[in-house]
């Protein structure tokens, strides 16, 4: 049993990532903003014979997520797994010039991730040992019109787990999970209608949530010296 914790556990790919490794044993800390969410998530959880704790903050607040690693620490002895699944994409074109939306990107996918790792690692270094996992994307690995800015976000979020896996000590584990399309509420951020109505198209193939919850159970599932570093899980259909 591990204790997890979860950035953007009120949704999507978080949601069904709590709800799979609570009920494969594992101890879960939910968090996210809407803490109503986290509060009725916890229950479905208690409900099913799990065991779940829930912790209202912002990614893009340093102190916030230091606050969700030292209060999960406290109340279990230990961290073994942090998830920074957290993001938004509000997706435009260039110029669109929607230049605060390319900020809250930046903000949320970039610092919010650079974040987690600050407050996860100090634990992973004092035990000798931890997981670190980040979900990139499929567009971490190509750029497409109207998410120039998303990509770089996914691309640099790939970069900076690989250099955390490279210059982690032996004993900590690091994975990058890059979905495709998949069921969430992530599209509901776009604000910019010729992205939108791009992203009906696209999105009209997706995986369930689950499929990406069971490629991170994959990876921390595995014996202690085995590090999964990559996976990338994507519809059949997409190209
Ligand atoms: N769905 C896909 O097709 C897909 C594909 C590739 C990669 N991804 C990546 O998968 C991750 C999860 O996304 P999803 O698809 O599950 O989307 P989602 O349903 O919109 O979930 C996003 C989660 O991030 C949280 N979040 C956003 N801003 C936050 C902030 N400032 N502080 C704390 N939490 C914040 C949201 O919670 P609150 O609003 O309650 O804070 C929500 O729980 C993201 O990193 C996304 O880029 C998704």
């Amino acid at each position: 049993m591990k204790t997890v914790l979860i950035t953007g556990a009120s949704s999507g790919i978080g949601r069904a990532t709590a709800l799979r490794l609570a009920r494969e044993g594992h101890h879960v800390v939910l968090g996210a903003r809407r803490e109503d969410r986290l509060t009725a998530l916890a229950k479905e959880i208690h409900d099913a014979g799990g065991t779940a704790d829930v912790y209202r903050l912002d990614v893009t607040d340093r102190a916030d997520v230091a606050g969700f690693a030292d209060a999960a620490v406290e109340a279990h002895g230990r961290l073994d797994v942090f998830v920074a699944n957290a993001g938004v994409m509000p997706l435009s074109r260039l110029d669109s010039l929607l230049v605060d939306e390319w900020d809250r990107m930046i903000d949320v996918n970039v610092r919010g991730l650079l974040h987690g790792i600050a407050a996860a690692l100090p634990h992973f270094r004092r035990q000798g040992s931890g997981h670190f996992v980040t979900l990139a994307s499929t567009g971490a690995h190509e750029v497409v019109p109207t998410a120039a800015v998303y990509c770089g976000t996914k691309y640099a979020a790939r970069a900076i787990t690989e250099g955390l896996r490279q210059e982690a000590e032996p004993g900590i584990r690091v994975t990058t999970v890059s979905p495709g399309v998949t069921e969430s509420e992530l599209a509901d951020s776009i604000t910019d209608p010729g992205a939108k109505a791009a992203m009906a198209g696209y999105r009209a193939v997706t995986l369930p949530p689950d499929a990406i919850a069971a490629a991170i159970s994959y990876a921390i599932g595995q014996p202690e010296g085995v590090d999964v570093n990559e996976i990338v899980v994507r519809p059949t259909a997409q190209r």
